[in-house]
């Protein structure tokens, strides 16, 4: 059969009417609105000529409404799917395509995203879905809304089995939201994504509030103050950009190892800016973000929920090449207190990282829960119990360094020696007690504060003997609680022998159906 054998040309031109998605009208509209086509996003997430699109010539199966005009059949429908690689790592895609019928989900649709996701499955890469839908078909009624429940069940399936990543690139709304919330990671793009459960006109009809969809359900909304969206980016492609990178710290599935990525820089560096990073002044803050930067590889950290619960710090890095999630306490905000939504951001990150085998590093500087009926009735017994949960359950390698505050209910949660963390470094600067020197003065000395001639004096005096007494590291090194006191400038060489030395780590928790996380 030669090229010009008019079966060949039947199938060409089939392929490029399949690729012309809703026609040239539509997809100038999509430029206009700032977006790109499903196919241009693909070319932008996928190595160079990488994408093998199947199920290009699937039509949906409404035949009422009109819907079977021939005008309104869309060879490949309102999604393109197939796979293609990542830096040469495998990966399964769909991408709604919002040129036909504003990539809204009916039967056919839902049917081709269920395919590569058995297929990512059973062969064991991520999945990555580029999110641009009017939500469910109107047309298809509830076989468009079954296809969302068979869409999330295969959500829940491969969650901790392969890593699933939600890009929102245009409306994500109603139930369709479920999905990417499902996902590990949800990225978002500023100004043209958004995503809410009701968007603001039915707000307006139901609590009479006046809101705009930014304010609803844009991407700084949920990077910001929900935290839905973990990665928020200026533009469709700078976010497509952050897509490829953060894969590279991932396994492409849980039976995986983390991935190891050879480097130039020396695991033996010493920092001594580290030597002086903590203020004289306890109560003074300094950014975590520096020391986290100053250890990695190439001081690359890729953070996650960046703007988002910034008291505490989650992200990758890479120490001697090993990928590694890392949790830092973040002193620079609320003075790196744990509250309702850092105990979640910091417990679900922990949790993505057991589920794919990504060793643990956890920078301890916490002065404890924050107190106030806001957050008690806020549910910070609840949250703070998924950390501990988290933390607990994760059989990974675990490493803890305390820079300085590990107090009281907060020095048992971050990774404590008592909650299995392999080995626990700490700082000279370090301060590991029950709770602060001031608060603890005020309590077991308060007879004798309130006897005293000079009360604000003899307190100053108690306060500096339980400092020196209690409020340092080695009480508990005594203990055997912490396994040494690094000079901070020595961290990164100590991380790296730490993590080679766990290389080889097994531990398993009790076989069970599943634990009972307090959601
Ligand atoms: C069928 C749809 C559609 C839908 C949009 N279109 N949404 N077709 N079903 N859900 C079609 C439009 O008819 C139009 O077709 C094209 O897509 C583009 O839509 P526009 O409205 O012109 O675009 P725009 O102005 O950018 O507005 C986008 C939009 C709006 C905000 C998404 O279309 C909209 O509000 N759509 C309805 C959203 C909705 O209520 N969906 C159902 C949610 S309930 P033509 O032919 O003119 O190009 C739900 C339940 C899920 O999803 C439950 C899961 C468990």
């Amino acid at each position: 059969m030669s090229n010009s054998d008019p079966k060949i040309e039947q199938l060409n031109q089939m392929r490029l009417r399949s690729a012309a998605g809703g026609g040239t009208r539509r997809v100038e509209k999509q430029h206009q609105d700032g977006k790109l086509t499903a196919h241009e996003r693909l070319d932008l997430l996928l190595d160079p000529g990488s994408f093998r699109e199947i199920d290009c010539f699937v039509v949906h199966r409404e035949r009422n409404f009109g819907m079977d005009h021939p005008d309104r059949q869309y060879l490949g429908d309102s999604v393109v799917t197939g796979w293609g690689t990542i830096n040469g790592r495998l990966v399964y895609v769909y991408a709604q395509d919002f040129t036909v019928m504003g990539g809204s989900l009916s039967e056919a649709h839902a049917d081709k995203i269920c395919k590569v996701m058995d297929m990512a499955m059973k062969n064991g890469a991520p999945i990555i879905g580029l999110n641009d839908s009017g939500g469910a078909r109107i047309q298809e009624g509830v076989a468009s809304l079954a296809g969302y429940g068979s869409i999330f069940l295969r959500n829940t399936m491969a969650s901790g089995v392969v890593p699933q990543i939600s890009v929102i690139m245009g409306p994500c709304a109603g139930g369709a939201v479920y999905s990417p919330a499902l996902t590990d990671f949800v990225f978002m793009v500023k100004d043209t994504s958004y995503m809410f459960v009701t968007g603001p006109e039915v707000v307006r009809a139901v609590t009479h509030e006046d809101v705009t969809f930014e304010e609803l359900g844009g991407a700084m909304t949920h990077s910001a103050t929900s935290g839905v969206s973990h990665v928020v980016a200026n533009t469709e492609e700078d976010t497509l950009f952050l897509v490829r990178e953060i894969l590279s710290y991932m396994p492409q599935n849980n039976m995986e190892d983390s991935p190891f990525e050879p480097t130039k820089d020396d695991p033996l560096r010493t920092e001594d800016e580290l030597n002086n990073i903590i203020p004289d002044d306890p109560s003074k803050p300094y950014d975590v973000k520096v020391i986290v930067k100053l250890v990695a590889d190439e001081g690359r950290f890729f953070e996650v929920h960046e703007h988002f619960a910034q008291n505490i710090v989650v992200g990758f890095a890479r120490l001697g090449g090993h990928s590694v999630g890392i949790v830092a306490n973040q002193p620079a905000v609320l003075a790196g207190v744990l509250d309702v939504n850092a105990s979640e951001k910091a417990a679900r990150f922990i949790r993505f990282c057991d589920a794919f085998n990504i060793p643990i590093i956890t920078f301890v500087d916490v002065p404890g829960f924050m107190p106030g009926t806001q957050q008690e009735h806020g549910g910070i017994i609840r949250s703070g119990a998924k950390l501990v949960y988290a933390y607990c359950e994760a059989t990974v390698p675990k490493i803890t360094i305390m820079t300085r505050k590990a107090y009281g209910g907060a020095y048992i949660v971050m990774n404590s020696r008592n909650i299995r963390s392999d080995l626990s470094f700490a700082w000279p600067s370090a301060e590991i007690a029950v709770m602060g020197p001031d608060g603890a003065v005020n309590i077991i000395f308060r007879r004798e504060l309130a006897e005293a001639e000079d009360p604000d004096t003899r307190r100053t005096e108690l306060v500096q003997e339980y400092r020196d007494r209690f409020a340092n590291p080695y009480v508990a090194a005594q203990r055997g609680f912490i396994d040494d006191v690094i000079v901070p400038s020595e961290t990164r060489p100590r991380l790296i022998n730490a993590l080679e030395m766990l290389q080889n780590k097994r531990d398993a928790n009790p076989p069970k159906k599943h634990g009972n996380c307090p959601l």
